[in-house]
């Protein structure tokens, strides 16, 4: 079956970001569903924050198809230490993306934010609609601006020269080529490296931050590159989509499955000193269900693939 907006295979597709967690699961994920002209440049050769250098690679690429998975990234500590980075940083690279992007007449772009966007009180599962409703999560909120002006970047460039460019905005993932550093990672990932090195040393408690109630959902990344293809396909609208599983679980519960993943049987306390955050951070992920596609991938598969990916790996990221 053809989709509404079917993408040819032969199309030139520029990802940026293609060596990152997400840009690197979209050129896996575009090859094998067939694409066979994908092009993307390291920070060193193309550094996006240089307009020129930006422009003088977009124009010299001529793509068909733009996906933006590059960004300056990090978890509460960075954001919350270098904000004024965070924000220049992401809006630099996303303008100099889509001004390139839009003056080589490029048809089709994705950009891609984050749930961090959405407004610190936002009602549960947090709806698009809710964008712009409220006061953001101030640990993040350079980030996050730099994110919505991008949304919003892309709606105009729609409005102005009538490009069919949109925008999704996806929950937190974990997977292949993530972050496993003990201080500079995401909570799943932290999990995993942490479980795993109990389990190696033999160790009979691991400690857990808080309370171990707070709810938070999981995309497992392959799982994001396919809803990638999935919108570039089937969605045309200036109106940004959620692209989570619509479930959560609670932290404890996440904890107690990355360690039976990992084959950890000691005990897991929590230490209640510690603050929780949000109590829970789910997407509302209808207007995709609508659409048609759905995650295909449970927590526990995808922790078994990420862990194998961990395994895999270990000896390159003990030394980061
Ligand atoms: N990770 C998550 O949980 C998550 C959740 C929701 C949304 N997202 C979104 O997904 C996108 C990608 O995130 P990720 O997790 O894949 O991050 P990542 O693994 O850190 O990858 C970021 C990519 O951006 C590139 N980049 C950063 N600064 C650059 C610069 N100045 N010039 C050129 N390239 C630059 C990096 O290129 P080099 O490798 O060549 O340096 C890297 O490939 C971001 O927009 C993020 O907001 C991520």
């Amino acid at each position: 079956m053809n989709s509404p907006q079917a993408l040819d295979r032969s199309s030139r597709v520029y990802i940026a970001g293609h060596r990152g967690m997400v840009g690197s699961a979209i050129w896996r994920h575009l090859e094998n569903e067939g694409f066979t002209d994908l092009v993307g440049a390291t920070s060193s050769e193309v550094d996006l924050r240089d307009r020129n250098a930006v422009f003088d690679y977009v124009t010299s690429v001529k793509p068909d198809v733009v996906i933006d998975a590059a960004a300056r990234v990090g978890g509460i500590l960075a954001n919350n230490t270098y904000p004024a980075s965070f924000l220049s940083d992401n809006l630099q690279i996303q303008v100099n993306i889509m001004d390139a992007a839009n003056e080589a007449e490029v048809d089709r772009l994705l950009f891609l934010g984050s749930s961090c966007i959405y407004p610190k009180f936002a009602e549960q599962p947090i709806k698009e609609s809710s964008l712009l409703t409220g006061i953001l999560e101030p640990t993040n909120d350079a980030y996050a601006i730099a994110k919505i002006a991008g949304i919003m970047q892309v709606q105009a460039t729609r409005r102005q020269y009538g490009r069919r460019w949109i925008s999704a905005m996806p929950t937190n993932l974990y997977g292949p080529g993530d972050n496993f550093h003990p201080e500079h990672s995401h909570v799943l990932p932290a999990l995993v490296r942490r479980f795993h090195e109990a389990a190696e040393s033999g160790a009979d408690d691991v400690v857990i931050w808080g309370s171990g109630t707070p709810r938070r959902e999981f995309l497992y990344v392959e799982d994001l590159a396919a809803a990638s293809l999935f919108l570039l396909e089937n969605y045309d609208s200036p109106e940004t989509i959620n692209v989570g599983v619509g479930l959560d679980a609670p932290i404890r519960e996440i904890a107690e499955r990355v360690a039976a993943t990992v084959g950890y049987t000691g005990s897991i306390s929590q230490d209640t000193s510690k603050p929780d955050g949000t109590p829970r951070k789910l997407l509302d992920v209808s207007r995709l269900h609508d659409l048609g596609w759905e995650a295909p991938t449970g927590l526990d598969d995808g922790l078994e693939r990420t862990y194998a990916w961990y395994l895999e790996n270990i000896d390159a990221l003990r030394s980061k």
